[in-house]
């Protein structure tokens, strides 16, 4: 079968890698792809947000199933386009993906099926907004209600940080049109963790858990980033904590979005805090997390074209998915610089010797070729991955491997995973 991948990421590094695994899978097409992923797939040259062009470039191809990575083109009705042309694709259309899209249709959509989450209030007057945040206090969250590359919530430790959040958003609109709203919401207190699930819209199958790590420095110090680095299990999901997220977070949602005419076909992926053993939902994702999907799909056993072409012909109940027993630590260099200003192209060396390594596995983000060369092209570099038969062993695998990787202005977090190793 050939399979066409959507995105350019880690995430979606990992997404090709699994493919290529299966034996079922004869040629793999990713658009737009990075210098890791044209080792397995053939990187194709157009904009994952050009639907028409890549409808008919799948048409053209005679591609058999589509995998989106990133929330950009689902939020933009991609499935919704190859859908109406009679091609498979893995994702939730439009009206589903919206559940990331906007912060503020989430809130309301939780709040109406009783999930547990953060109290909240909306605002469209940038007054009322500062208003109630000086009544509120602080700590106190500022959610961007639109997509904003992640940069779009801001937890606000002071009164000032908060309204200066909100100047930010609603004044001076650094985020466009995704600031028309504000969500202010209540600032949770916990241990964060990443669940994620596949469905057809009706099956719903748990994926293992996972953690990542938004902050750029060690002990969740600086700013907030994509994700330095995740793990896979999080042993603070217990059993009894993952039945709660089942019962309360992922079947009310699927059912929910299912009665609001919205079905949801894909990954629904829901970001946690856990106080006092209740989980309570900071944001849906519509999609794979990025890092988390490196340590799941490095650990996952089952087929994943399997899969996808399960949730796409909605026969998900005929899958089961199994999961290898050990743990995995994905480790994420990033650029001098980011999450702010990075410069690029840089030389990346010692990817060779790492290639070498049993259970290490290098997820290329912000790569590129130059003059044969793997250089840096993004602030996100490598998400170095390794498997161990527990989270200490797995996290020095990953720690070990990315000591041999070496690029001006490299930088990582020491403490990926230490969380599940001091409980
Ligand atoms: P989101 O994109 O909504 O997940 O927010 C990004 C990050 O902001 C989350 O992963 C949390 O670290 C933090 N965050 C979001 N909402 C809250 C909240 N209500 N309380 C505390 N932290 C939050
Ligand atoms: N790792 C966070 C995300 O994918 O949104």
């Amino acid at each position: 079968m050939k399979v066409l991948v959507i995105g350019g990421g880690g995430r979606e590094h990992a997404i090709v890698w699994k493919l290529a695994q299966s034996s079922r899978v004869d040629k793999i097409y990713c658009c737009p792809g990075n210098a890791g992923i044209a080792e397995l797939a053939e990187c194709i040259d157009l904009s994952p947000d050009d639907h028409e062009g890549l409808v008919n470039f799948a048409k053209y191809e005679w591609i058999d199933i589509t995998i989106v990575g990133p929330e950009d083109p689902l939020s933009k009705g991609i499935v919704d386009a190859f859908q109406k042309q009679g091609l498979k694709i893995m994702g939730p259309e439009k009206t589903a993906a919206e559940i990331e899209a906007s912060k503020v249709y989430a809130k309301e959509f939780m709040k109406k099926y009783n999930i547990p989450t953060a109290e909240y209030r909306v605002f469209t007057s940038y007054l009322h907004a500062e208003e109630y945040v000086r009544m509120k206090g602080a700590p106190i969250v500022i959610k961007a209600d639109g997509l904003a590359a992640g940069k779009g919530v801001i937890v606000a430790q002071t009164v000032d940080e908060a309204i200066e959040a909100l100047r930010k958003i609603m004044k001076d609109r650094a985020f466009g049109s995704a600031g028309d709203r504000v969500v202010v919401e209540e600032c949770l207190t916990g241990e964060e963790a990443s669940y994620l699930v596949f469905t057809d819209g009706e099956t719903i199958l748990p994926m293992a858990s996972s953690q990542d790590h938004k902050r750029v420095f060690d002990n969740d110090q600086g700013p907030n980033t994509g994700g330095m680095g995740a793990y896979s299990p999080a042993p603070v999901v217990s059993p009894e904590i993952e039945k709660k997220i089942m019962d309360q977070v992922m079947k009310p949602a699927i059912r929910g979005l299912a009665k609001e005419g919205r079905k949801y076909k894909g990954v629904l992926y829901a970001g946690l805090m856990i106080k006092d053993e209740q989980p309570y939902v900071l944001e849906f994702n519509c999609r794979f997390g990025d890092p988390e999907t490196q340590p799941l799909l490095t650990r996952l056993e089952s087929d994943l074209l399997e899969v996808a072409l399960a949730i796409s012909e909605e026969r998900l109940s005929s899958v089961v998915l199994e999961w290898k027993p050990e743990a995995s630590v994905c480790v994420v260099a990033a650029s001098g610089g980011y999450p702010g200003k990075y410069e690029k192209g840089k030389p990346i060396k010692g990817l060779d010797r790492v290639k070498e390594l049993d259970n290490v596995v290098v997820f290329h983000a912000g790569t590129a070729y130059n003059n044969g060369q793997i250089v840096t092209a993004g602030g996100r570099v490598l998400g170095v991955t390794a498997l161990g038969k527990d989270i200490k062993e797995a996290r020095d695998n990953a720690y070990r491997a990315i000591q041999m990787i070496e690029f001006e202005g490299m930088h990582y977090r020491k403490d990926i995973a230490s969380r599940a190793l001091n409980r």
